[in-house]
């Protein structure tokens, strides 16, 4: 916290009460725990079913995991239907291709410890719960798509936001000043965004120190989407407007985050960074993905 927000807190009660009081935010991307039991022993694949003319992992995905993710999301699997990340669908013959396009995100490198799919089903994430046996079911998929993708199969592709975290540029970014104007902006009675989002709570980074930001949301995926997520076909990456647009409007749920204008200095800055970093794109001038 630097000075200015010393100075703030010494002054304005509401700003205080906002950060000490029962509105804290979490250590992760979104309400609830972060870690996982990673201990459970994984069991040997073993696909069967009816879709034995399927890649293996695709097999575990579709006939023993997207059930359990379709149960554990209220209300009756509607959730992340269009809800940014939108992973599931009422399409079983385009579920796995869905789930894949999210993989940064959900599931990055395959590693179950960091995974937001497991760790949002500790029951912290507006009611998802996972029973132990689904831990180990999602686990177990989750290390036979770690082990094609070592054998240079499923899970290789790069993904839209993955290829934009190397078209991103330092000199860029600095010089919009996107980072500041995110720090210094104002959710109305509850002081500026970097007052509780400093170090990333809730998935959303915002701090003065630029660099900082720029390294964490370029190389870590549930960090990204504080500014830029996928289009829900995958293929591109846009500003996160609609995120933003929910909690500075105060929608469900999030009606007790202090109300902010969305559009503004920043969000101009924002955009600038945006436009420059398509052009990166378009020219073939982006480094290698960063995650
Ligand atoms: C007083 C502390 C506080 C301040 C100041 C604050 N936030 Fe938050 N923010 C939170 C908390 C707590 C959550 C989690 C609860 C929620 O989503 O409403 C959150 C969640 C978020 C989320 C993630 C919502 C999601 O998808 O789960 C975004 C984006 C966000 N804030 C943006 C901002 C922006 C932009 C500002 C500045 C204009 C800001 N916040 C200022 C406390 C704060």
């Amino acid at each position: 916290m630097n000075v200015k927000y010393l100075a703030l807190f010494g002054t304005l009660s509401l700003a205080a009460v906002g950060c000490a009081g029962e509105f804290q935010p979490g250590d992760g991307n979104g309400p609830g725990p972060a870690g996982v039991d990673a201990g459970a022993d994984i069991p040997t694949a073993d696909a069967g079913g009816d879709s034995s003319d399927i890649g293996t992992a695709q097999a575990l995905f579709e006939n023993n995991v997207r059930p359990i993710i379709g149960s554990a999301c209220n209300p009756g699997g509607a959730c992340h239907a269009s809800q940014d990340p939108a992973f599931i669908t009422a399409d079983p013959n385009s579920a796995y291709d869905t789930i894949g396009i999210h993989k940064d995100r959900l599931y990055t490198g395959f590693d179950p410890a960091t995974s937001r799919l497991l760790i949002n089903g500790e029951g912290g994430h507006y009611g998802a719960v996972y029973t132990p046996d689904d831990v180990i079911t999602i686990e177990a998929w989750l290390a036979q798509e770690k082990l094609d993708a070592e054998a240079g199969g499923g899970g290789q592709v790069i993904s839209a936001l993955q290829e934009w975290s190397g078209c991103m540029n330092l000199d860029d970014w600095e010089a919009q000043n996107v980072a500041s104007l995110w720090a210094d902006k104002d959710a109305q009675n509850q002081g500026d965004c970097d007052a509780c989002h400093n170090l990333g709570a809730d998935g959303f980074m915002a701090s003065n120190d630029s660099v900082r930001v720029f390294e964490n949301i370029t190389t870590n995926p549930s960090l990204m989407p504080s500014y830029f997520t996928q289009t829900i076909d995958g293929t591109s990456v846009v500003i996160n407007r609609a995120r933003l647009e929910k909690v500075g409007n105060q929608l469900s749920p999030h009606e007790a985050h202090g109300a902010f204008q969305v559009d503004g200095n920043a969000m101009e800055a924002l955009q600038n960074f945006y436009d420059l970093t398509v052009s990166r794109k378009l020219a073939g001038q982006c480094q290698p993905p960063r995650f």
